[in-house]
């Protein structure tokens, strides 16, 4: 019996995957749709019986609540982006955790009216769910689809490097920018706060041992002026724009290198252009004037160290012998007084 009679004989909340299979199951299936774009209408059998959906046995018609009758008419959907949309609402009927993802900016950029803005199918296939849904290595290869120049600056830096020499320590895009509730610079303060994302890692003196790199660089950063702005605007006007660096502004971004690398914007080949981008007239030595990630001490910063101790001794010094001299004028005037009215 072929297929369609034997579905036809049936209803459709009754329809078995293994009739739609039937005839989405042979290779060669495809439908045009409005736009002239192809729809290729064919599901891998092995590919299907293979996946998490599958093992929970779902059914097609649940996610497919369209098909009303078989054979069936053409796709409810313009073209394939709008196909893919539409279809991509239902899947939050079951997956209620992953509703986050209205607030991310892919959701946001699709409300500006940007329909390539990603939706659930275009990180997970709707049909081969693996669990997990994706390996980290995999993770930046499906931003890739849409976000190739900063995939390709990515691959080649510090921490992509490494991910794809299989190390897990390393950040993958999801770290930094959240998996369903993901935020960017251009939709609310992520630039304000990135220094606190860096930091998860390169505080953690267990994991940066292992590399031989220095934990203080988040601490110094913050002690530095340039993080003391930061963290003034932070508390005071989050929303605001600032010209005060954070990390990836002398870093790079996606492309950052240890300093020892000749392409590295902190290399000291590059280091004046990395200040003239806030401070135009910086010449040669102006990177000199600055402790870096350095805090003061004995050996490194020897001035700087001398004369912060010597203030720390002096000040204290200082005030102390005023409040001291303070209190014995204020306990002589006392006395005075007291004499005064026994007198
Ligand atoms: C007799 C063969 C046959 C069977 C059985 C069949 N389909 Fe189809 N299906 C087609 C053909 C042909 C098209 C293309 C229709 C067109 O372009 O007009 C299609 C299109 C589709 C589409 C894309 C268009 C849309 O409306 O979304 C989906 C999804 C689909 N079928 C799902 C199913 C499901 C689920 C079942 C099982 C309940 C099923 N089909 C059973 C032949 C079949
Ligand atoms: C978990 C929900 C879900 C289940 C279960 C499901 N589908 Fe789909 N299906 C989708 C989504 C979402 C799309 C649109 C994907 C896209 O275009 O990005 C889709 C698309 C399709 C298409 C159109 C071609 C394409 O790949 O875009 C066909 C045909 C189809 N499904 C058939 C089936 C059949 C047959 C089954 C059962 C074996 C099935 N689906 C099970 C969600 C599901
Ligand atoms: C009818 C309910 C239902 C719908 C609709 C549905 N799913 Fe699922 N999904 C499940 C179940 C059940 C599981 C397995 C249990 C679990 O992991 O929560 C699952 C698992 C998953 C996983 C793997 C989760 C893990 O823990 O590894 C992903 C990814 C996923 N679904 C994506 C989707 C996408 C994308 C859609 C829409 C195209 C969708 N689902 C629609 C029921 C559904
Ligand atoms: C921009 C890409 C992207 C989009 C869009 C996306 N996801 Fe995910 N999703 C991921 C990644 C990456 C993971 C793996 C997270 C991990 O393992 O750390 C994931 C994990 C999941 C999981 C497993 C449980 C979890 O939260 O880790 C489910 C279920 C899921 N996604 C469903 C959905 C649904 C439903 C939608 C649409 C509302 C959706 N996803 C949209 C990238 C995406
Ligand atoms: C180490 C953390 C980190 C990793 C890993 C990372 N990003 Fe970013 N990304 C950022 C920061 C921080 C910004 C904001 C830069 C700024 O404030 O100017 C950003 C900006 C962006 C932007 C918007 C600005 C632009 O350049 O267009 C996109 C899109 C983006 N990232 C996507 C990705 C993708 C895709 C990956 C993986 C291939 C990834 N990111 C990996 C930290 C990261
Ligand atoms: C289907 C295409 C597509 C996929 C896949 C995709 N994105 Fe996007 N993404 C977009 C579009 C379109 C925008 C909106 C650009 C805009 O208006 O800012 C965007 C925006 C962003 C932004 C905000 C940029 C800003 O300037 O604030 C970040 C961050 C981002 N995506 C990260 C990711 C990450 C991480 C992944 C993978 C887990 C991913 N995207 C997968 C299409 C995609
Ligand atoms: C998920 C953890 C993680 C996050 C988040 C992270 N990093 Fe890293 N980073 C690492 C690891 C691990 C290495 C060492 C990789 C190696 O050498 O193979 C590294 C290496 C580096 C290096 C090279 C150091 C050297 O000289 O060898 C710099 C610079 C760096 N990261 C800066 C940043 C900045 C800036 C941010 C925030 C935008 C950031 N990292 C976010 C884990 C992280
Ligand atoms: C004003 C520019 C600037 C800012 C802002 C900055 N760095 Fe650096 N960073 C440098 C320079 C220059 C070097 C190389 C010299 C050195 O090691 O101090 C460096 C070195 C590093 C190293 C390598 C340390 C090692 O042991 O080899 C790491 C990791 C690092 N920075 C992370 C960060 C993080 C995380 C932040 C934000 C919390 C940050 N940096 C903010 C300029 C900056
Ligand atoms: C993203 C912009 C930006 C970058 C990049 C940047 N700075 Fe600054 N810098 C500032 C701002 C803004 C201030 C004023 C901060 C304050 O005092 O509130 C400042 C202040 C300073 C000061 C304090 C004295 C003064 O001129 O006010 C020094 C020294 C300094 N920066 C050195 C550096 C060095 C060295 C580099 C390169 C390694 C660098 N900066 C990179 C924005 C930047």
């Amino acid at each position: 019996m072929a297929a369609s009679d034997r579905a036809s004989a049936q209803t459709p909340s009754s329809w078995d995957n293994e009739t739609c299979l039937g005839c989405h199951g042979e290779p060669g299936l495809s439908a045009e749709l409005p736009s002239g774009e192809i729809l290729d209408l064919t599901v891998d059998e092995d590919q299907w019986h293979d996946s998490l959906h599958a093992a929970w046995d779902l059914k097609c018609i649940l996610c497919h609540t369209e098909i009303t009758a078989i054979p069936h008419d053409s796709p409810p959907s313009s073209d394939r982006r709008e196909y893919a949309t539409q279809k991509s609402e239902g899947c939050v009927v079951c997956h209620r955790e992953q509703e986050v993802f209205d607030d991310g900016v892919h959701a946001q950029a699709r409300e500006e009216g940007n329909t390539a803005a990603a939706v659930c199918s275009d990180c997970h296939d709707a049909h081969y769910v693996s669990d997990p849904p994706l390996s980290r290595v995999e993770i930046p290869e499906t931003c890739r689809t849409c976000h190739s120049e900063i995939y390709d600056r990515y691959e080649e830096s510090v921490h992509g490097g490494a991910l794809s020499d299989g190390n897990p320590d390393v950040p993958t895009c999801t770290d930094c920018h959240g998996v369903h509730d993901i935020e960017g610079p251009s939709r609310g303060p992520f630039h304000l706060y990135s220094p606190a994302i860096c930091a998860t890692c390169h505080a953690d003196e267990e994991l940066m041992s292992e590399y031989g790199i220095r934990t203080d660089v988040f601490d110094t950063y913050v002690a530095d002026f340039h993080g003391r702005t930061i963290t003034l605007f932070q508390e005071i006007t989050p929303d605001q724009d600032t010209n005060a660096p954070v990390c990836v502004s002398c870093h790079g971004v996606h492309d950052i290198q240890p300093a020892d690398e000749e392409g590295s914007k902190v290399a000291q080949a590059n280091l004046q252009a990395t200040c003239q981008q806030c401070h135009p007239n910086a010449d040669v030595a102006f990177p000199e004037a600055w402790m870096s990630h350095y805090s003061a001490s004995a050996d490194e910063w020897p001035v700087v160290y001398w004369v912060r101790l010597f203030y720390r001794i002096l000040i204290p010094v200082v005030i102390g012998a005023m409040l001291v001299y303070v209190a014995i004028d204020l306990l002589g005037r006392w006395r005075r007084r007291k004499e005064v009215q026994h007198a």
